[in-house]
């Protein structure tokens, strides 16, 4: 049997920090597959050599093929191109849309069980591309942002309040984009509403932060995004697929109906398991937020009829 393994396609800022998450977990041998040459070999080296001192045992090995890809249990897609300032997400889409179907032709072959988990942006289109290019069922293509933009949600609420980041627990859904929606009747702190402990002043702010939170990054890095929490987010689904851990969590899911979307990649509440997407999980939102989720989905759906696909 031998451990499983996870295939890391893209070898960069978030590509490395998935396979370091991953490695240091001690979660699966991975592999780091870049069209540059020498790089994932190197940064796969670089990792096994922590190996000592951190005491994990999985292997790691770079590639610039698919040969050492085959079985994979999941496949993460992180090659792409990030935002420079001033960009937004749907910027990238021809660039990024040309190589994730690329990709995902190299991966599937090789692993045509895999699961898939794309990260590359604009994040909801280009799940869109995987679906469609993979063929799979869609339990197994889903994309990761829901649980990064929670994070941020969560992150900011723990620092304004000066509580645990574990006490609070908070839902953000929709696109990744812009319009993204923090689901604030979803949100408290181990129980008590956090609209009990915040001005509505106040919680606007935080959510306006964390719809803007990843350019936030990009305005500081100047010559990339941010790579330590999305690969953190994506390896947390990895983890849920090989450990059936049955979380539920916000995923880039593909809908045929649900939250009254059809044909779309979109954010929403999943459990997430050994089977992939094991079920989209409804729930009840006030009527404001009801609105900014159509609006969040209006804007994605025009990115998806971009791909003209
Ligand atoms: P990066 O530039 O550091 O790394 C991308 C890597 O992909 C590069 O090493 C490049 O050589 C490689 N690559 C390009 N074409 C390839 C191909 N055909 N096959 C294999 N590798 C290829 O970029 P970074 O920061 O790692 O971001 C990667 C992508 O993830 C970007 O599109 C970025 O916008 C997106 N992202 C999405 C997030 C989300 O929440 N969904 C969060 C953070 C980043
Ligand atoms: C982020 O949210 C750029 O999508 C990336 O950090």
């Amino acid at each position: 049997m031998g451990r499983p393994k996870i295939t890391v396609v893209g070898a960069g800022n978030v590509g490395a920090t998935c396979a370091h998450w991953a490695a240091a977990r001690g979660l699966a041998d991975v592999v780091l597959v870049d069209v540059v040459e020498g790089m994932p070999q190197g940064k796969a080296l670089d990792l096994m050599q922590a190996r000592p001192i951190f005491g994990f045992n999985v292997e790691v090995v770079g590639a610039n093929d698919y040969e050492a890809t085959k079985g994979s249990k999941v496949v993460i897609i992180t090659a792409g191109i990030p935002r420079k300032p001033g960009m937004s997400r749907e910027d990238l889409i021809n660039t990024n849309k040309n190589i994730v179907a690329t990709v995902t032709k190299e991966v599937v072959a090789k692993s045509p069980n895999t699961f898939i988990i794309v990260v590359a942006n604009p994040l909801d289109a280009m799940c869109y591309v995987a679906y469609k290019v993979s063929g799979f069922p869609r339990r197994r293509v889903m994309g990761m942002a829901g649980i990064l933009d929670t994070a941020r949600f969560r992150c900011f609420i723990a620092m304004e309040l000066k509580v645990a980041v574990e006490e609070i627990q908070a839902m953000v859904l929709g696109g990744h984009g812009d319009d993204m929606v923090p689901v604030v009747s979803a949100t408290n702190i181990s129980g008590v509403p956090l609209t009990s402990l915040l001005s509505k002043k106040r919680i606007d702010a935080l959510v306006e932060r964390t719809r803007k939170g990843g350019g936030e990054i990009v305005a500081l890095l100047k010559t990339g995004s941010a790579f330590y929490a999305p690969a953190a987010a994506a390896v947390q689904m990895a983890e849920a697929i090989l450990m059936d851990q049955k979380r539920l969590v916000p995923v880039s899911a593909y809908l045929t109906g649900e939250y009254g979307l059809q044909d779309l990649y979109f954010g929403v509440p999943v459990i997430l398991g050994a089977g992939g997407i094991e079920k989209i999980i409804p729930l009840k939102l006030s009527q404001k937020e009801e609105a900014m989720l159509q609006k969040s989905a209006a804007a994605v759906a025009k990115t998806r009829d971009d791909l003209q696909m």
